[in-house]
């Protein structure tokens, strides 16, 4: 693994940074870190407006040097992103619109903050010479490949068990069949780590489709038990897919109040349901949450002063490294070393130790 370390050149750069996609706990921390190493070295760093839709059309632009110390501090812990964001897909006919953009605004390099759908479009960019362009992988989904986690992953689940915590207490009160809907898109990992925080029951992810005869069966057993049930169920569970967005992802809907009327068919028990939806990624980081972040953000801008683009920035095991940006891709999705279909929850021992499970049971 490369050991990068700061050195320091004398030429000042311009370098860009903009956000895209959908919002994560951390986005201005990650901000806040690259401009810290940045400014360090004597280079200036503006805010590029509304992710790629920014690269489009020159919009109003933000000047960090403006930023008294109080103020860019602050980053580190604001929720959402300063420079807002937008799900914009570039075509190749655009390319050079994109380049003159970056021209007038003179910039030297860009940091794109986003998923796989953004970061994407940074690694086509890049290759295509339309810009010099360095990527933090963003996603609450934590499904981008080649980085072990992303920023506001921690932040969304804490926020989901929170949820299912206090379902737990109305649940519980009115002897009913809770479900719980969390985000994610189409991986499980917000709802596995949320759901064996939060207590919940049975967790439910788009990896491990349970029949239901064989969830109806266990929502009995449990209610038999203690005369209510906590159900976690990722967004993608159930495919209704909604209006899709710019890169084809349709909008998961439904997927909770859908499951709990099966169920309330199947047991003839009361349900509630709770759709946990944009608060899981619209509050504050939590604090090892936002260190991390601003920790990749130091290392975006480390490889903008280095000039070492066509990067992305990751996370193996507990070193921060850098990975190349074209092998950016979504789709890592929950597996068997994680999740016990068997019980619907969560394995309490570590993946690693689950990886060789033949030498443990
Ligand atoms: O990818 C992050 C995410 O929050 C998903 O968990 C969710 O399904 C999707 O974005 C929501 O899309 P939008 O931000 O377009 O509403």
């Amino acid at each position: 693994m490369e050991r990068i370390t700061p050195d320091r050149s004398p030429d000042k750069q311009t370098v860009g940074i903009f956000t895209g996609g959908g919002i994560a706990p951390g986005l201005n921390a990650v901000i806040y870190g690259a401009i810290n190493v940045l400014a360090e070295h004597g280079h200036r760093v503006i805010g590029i407006a509304e992710g790629w839709a920014g690269m489009l059309e020159q919009k109003p632009i933000v000047e960090f040097q403006s930023f008294t110390r109080d103020r860019l501090q602050s980053l580190l812990r604001k929720p959402g992103t300063i420079l807002g964001s937008s799900r914009t897909k570039i075509t190749p006919v655009q390319y050079d619109q994109v380049r003159k953009t970056a021209d007038g605004y003179g910039l030297d390099s860009v940091i794109a903050i986003g998923g796989d759908d953004t970061l994407g479009q940074a690694a086509e960019l890049h290759k295509h010479a339309v810009l010099n362009m360095i990527g933090v992988p963003k996603t609450i989904d934590n499904d981008v490949t080649d980085t072990d986690k992303t920023f506001g992953f921690e932040t969304a689940y804490n926020e989901a068990a929170h949820h299912i915590i206090r379902m737990r207490t109305d649940a519980k009160a009115m002897k009913r069949v809770a479900g719980v809907e969390i985000m994610g898109r189409d991986a499980g990992w917000i709802t596995l780590y949320g759901g064996y925080f939060g207590g919940a029951d049975i967790t439910l992810i788009p990896e491990f489709p349970i029949p239901i005869e064989r969830i109806a069966e266990q929502v009995r057993h449990i209610y038999s038990e203690q005369q209510y049930v906590v159900i976690a169920i990722a967004e993608g569970y159930i495919k209704n897919a909604g209006e899709a967005d710019a890169f084809g992802h349709p909008h998961k809907e439904d997927a909770a109040r859908t499951l709990l009327q099966i169920i309330k068919k199947e047991t003839g028990l009361p349900t509630e349901v709770q759709v946990s939806g944009y608060s899981v990624r619209n509050g504050p980081p939590l604090a090892s949450d936002g260190i991390f972040a601003a920790e990749l953000g130091a290392m975006a801008g480390l490889l903008a002063h280095q000039k070492k683009y066509g990067h992305m920035v990751s996370l193996r095991g507990n070193e921060v490294t850098a990975v190349p940006l074209e092998n950016v891709h979504g789709g890592r999705r929950v597996t068997a070393d994680h999740y016990d279909p068997s019980t619907m929850r969560k394995w309490t021992l570590p993946p690693n130790i689950m990886r060789e499970r033949p030498a443990i049971q």
